[in-house]
C-alpha cells in the first residue's frame, strides 16, 4: 500500500513508506503513539535511550516489520542528524524528555538538556535533512496558574517552574525554525494524560497511576485536600491519536500550537467514585491537607485541535479507567 498524503501548502508529500521518527518511543506516550502509527500502516523508527522508557512497552511493535528501534540519546551530539540522514523521515514526533515537573526542579541541568537542548538537536536535524514536519510534546504547564477556564491557546503563557519554561522555550525555538526554514511545526500542549504503561510507584507519578497502584495493591490511596480539585484528564490512546494526526494531516498554517485535552473538568472525587465502583472493598481514602502551591482547577479548550487537526478526545473517564485497569493485569474483585 502506498497512499500519498498531501502535505498542505508545502509541495512535498509523504507516503506510508517514508517513516515517522518517534523520540521517546519506549515511554508512556511514545509507545502508544508508536502503536497508533503502526496500526495506521506507517513505518516507524522509534528512538529511546531507555533511561526511563522500557523496551517492554514496545512488545507488539518490536514484532512488527514496519518498526525499527534505535537505542540512542536524542540530546547526544549528531545523533538526530545521523538518524534523519539514515531514515529520511517524513516527520519527527519529539516526545523524549524529562517528564516530571518535580524532577525538573530538582535537576535543572538535566531538564535543560532533555527539554530544551534536545529540541534544538531535533530541529537542526529536521532542517538539515529536509524533514517536513516536527510535532513537539509540550504541556499545559506552559500556561502556569491561570484562573480563566477553559484555557485556550490565546491565554498568556506564564510557566511557573523550570519544566514549563523549557517546554515553552522549545515551542519558541521550533517556531523560529518554522519561520526561518522549510519546516512545519506542531506544538501539542498535553493536559493530564493517564493510561496503561504509566508508572504509579514513583513520587513523580500522576494521581491516576497512583490510584491504580493504591487500589490494586490494597494499600489504599491518599487524597490531598477535599477532592473537589479538578483536572482535564485525557486518555493516552486519545493523545496517541492526536500525535498521529499532528504528524500527518495537511496544515493551513506553518506553525500550530494546540491543546490536547477533553474540555471536560473532572474532580478527584469523580475519579474516586469510578475507582470505588471498580474496587468496592477497597479501604476508604486517607485524607491529607492540600499540597501547597498547587492549582485547584485545570481544563483546556479543545477547539483548535478539532479545527486544525480534526482531533477530538473520545474516551470517557469511566471507559479510560476501565481500560487502564484491564490492561494492568489487575483483578477487580480484589
Ligand atoms: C502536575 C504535575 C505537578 C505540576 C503541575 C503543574 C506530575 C505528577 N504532577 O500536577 O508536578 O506542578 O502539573 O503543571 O507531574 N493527588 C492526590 N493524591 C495523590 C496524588 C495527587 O490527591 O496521591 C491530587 C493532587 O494534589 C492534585 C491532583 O490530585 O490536586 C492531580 O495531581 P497530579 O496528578 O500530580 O497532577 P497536577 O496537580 O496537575
Amino acid at each position: 500500500m502506498n497512499i500519498r498524503i498531501n502535505n498542505g501548502f508545502q509541495s512535498n508529500t509523504t507516503t506510508l513508506d517514508q517513516p515517522i521518527v518517534v523520540t521517546g518511543a519506549a515511554g508512556f506516550i511514545g509507545s502508544h503513539t508508536t502503536d497508533e502509527l503502526l496500526s495506521l500502516g506507517h513505518r516507524v523508527v522509534g528512538v529511546d535511550d531507555l533511561s526511563t522508557g522500557r523496551i517492554g512497552n514496545l512488545g507488539e511493535s518490536m514484532r512488527n516489520e514496519r518498526f525499527e528501534f534505535v537505542k540512542a540519546d536524542v540530546a547526544g551530539p549528531e545523533m538526530m542528524d545521523w538518524l534523519c540522514q539514515r531514515y529520511q523521515p517524513a516527520a519527527i514526533i519529539h516526545l523524549a524528555g524529562l517528564v516530571s515537573v518535580v524532577a525538573a526542579q530538582e535537576n535543572p541541568g538535566r531538564n535543560y538538556r532533555l527539554n530544551l537542548h534536545a529540541t534544538q538537536q531535533v530541529a537542526e536535524a529536521a532542517r538539515s535533512c529536509g524533514v517536513s514536519r516536527v510535532v513537539f510534546a509540550s504541556s499545559a504547564a506552559t500556561y502556569g496558574n491561570t484562573l480563566a477556564l477553559p484555557v485556550s491557546e490565546e491565554t498568556p503563557t506564564r510557566p511557573e517552574g523550570l519544566y514549563g519554561s523549557c517546554k515553552l522555550a522549545s515551542e519558541h525555538l521550533l517556531q523560529g525554525y518554522a519561520s526561518s526554514f522549510d519546516l512545519e511545526v506542531v506544538c501539542l500542549r498535553y493536559f493530564n494524560v493517564y493510561g496503561s504503561r504509566q508508572t504509579g510507584d514513583s513520587p513523580y507519578a500522576g494521581v491516576i497511576s497512583k490510584f491504580v497502584e493504591g487500589f490494586s495493591s490494597g494499600n489504599g490511596v491518599t487524597v490531598f485536600g477535599d477532592g473537589r480539585q479538578s483536572r482535564d484528564f485525557i486518555h493516552v490512546r486519545d493523545v496517541a491519536r492526536a500525535n498521529a494526526l499532528a504528524a500527518t494531516v495537511p496544515l493551513e498554517l506553518r506553525t500550530l500550537v494546540a491543546n490536547v485535552c477533553t474540555g471536560r473538568q473532572q474532580s478527584l472525587n469523580e475519579v474516586l467514585s469510578v475507582f470505588g465502583n471498580l474496587f468496592p472493598h477497597a479501604p476508604a481514602p486517607r485524607r491529607e491537607t492540600a499540597r501547597r502551591g498547587e492549582i485547584l482547577h485545570s481544563c483546556g479548550d479543545p477547539a483548535i485541535a478539532k479545527r486544525h487537526l480534526g482531533f477530538q478526545a473520545r474516551t470517557t473517564l469511566d471507559e479510560g479507567l476501565r481500560h487502564l485497569i484491564d490492561h494492568s493485569g489487575i483483578s477487580i474483585s480484589a
